[in-house]
């Protein structure tokens, strides 16, 4: 069990002592897999810098035009596909295996979490190598063909367009995983916040949540973001630099 709020104050110095029954909730978003090799959203050199969202990522630009979605999201797929887990990834897939109580909440729809061996990852935002039929005929299905051989893709089923099962602009997150989101996180006695600039909603709030349980935060992240005055601890560093290190230091206590 983690100590008393009191303990967690960054004021008096000292750590909070992570056991293995501490319950432990991490939300990443895209600054996880910067070193990776993927592009962020906002920051320099990111996604949305080079196309404008609205095109692109929304319902009405899939109406729209399916191929033209259907291609930027095929570019996705191949940066991704060529990029591999890096060791922050590799530290948070340890960190489900050493801790009894650990939910990795992710708004990257990359992959890199599963591909490290986190076994349980809650996609809040869906995953770019999952396919959906428009028509919801049948339920999502995995496709890591690079490149799709049809752009923009059919559902196998019955024919109707298919798109990536991700979410879009104006559409609701899925519900069943963000309800166990909210639940890790008004649980947990300890929060890790990893490359995200906490500006997307609802995800933005889950760290509020655990605040609101006396949980002790972490934000790993070189630049500051809406919820960095909130935390109790900050690691102004790349999260491949900071999260082993951060996990190796404060590890399970006997
Ligand atoms: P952003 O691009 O908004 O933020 C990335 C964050 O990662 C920034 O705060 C960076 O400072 C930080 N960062 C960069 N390099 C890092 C590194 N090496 N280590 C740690 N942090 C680093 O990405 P998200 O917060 O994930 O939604 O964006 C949230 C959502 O906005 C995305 O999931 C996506 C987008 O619209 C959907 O697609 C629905």
């Amino acid at each position: 069990m983690m100590h008393g709020q009191k303990e967690h104050d960054p004021q008096n110095g000292r750590r909070p002592i992570l056991r293995r029954a501490t319950p432990v909730a991490v939300l990443t978003g895209a600054g996880v897999s910067a070193e990776s090799g993927v592009p962020t959203f906002r920051g320099q050199g990111g996604l949305w810098r080079s196309y404008r969202a609205e095109d692109l990522a929304t319902p009405q630009a899939f109406r729209r035009d399916p191929e033209l979605v259907w291609q930027w999201y095929g570019w996705r797929r191949g940066l991704v596909g060529a990029c591999r887990p890096n060791a922050a990834h590799v530290a948070l897939a340890e960190m489900e295996q050493a801790l009894d109580d650990f939910v990795l909440v992710t708004q990257n729809v990359d992959g890199l979490h599963r591909l490290a061996g986190s076994r349980r990852v809650l996609e809040l935002h869906g995953n770019i190598w999952r396919l959906r039929c428009t028509r919801e005929c049948r339920p999502p299905w995995e496709d890591r063909r690079d490149p799709l051989p049809e752009i923009p893709p059919r559902c196998p089923a019955c024919g109707a367009l298919a798109r990536p099962d991700v979410v879009w602009f104006g559409e609701a997150l899925p519900g069943a995983v963000l309800a166990e989101a909210m639940d890790a996180s008004r649980r947990c006695e300890l929060m890790l916040v990893v490359g995200t600039s906490a500006l997307v909603q609802p995800a933005a709030s889950l760290p509020l949540l655990a605040l609101d349980n006396g949980a002790h935060l972490v934000e790993i992240n070189p630049q500051a973001t809406p919820l960095s005055h909130l935390a109790g601890e900050v690691l102004r560093e790349p999260a491949a630099q900071a999260l082993p290190r951060w996990w190796a230091a404060h590890g399970l206590s006997a």
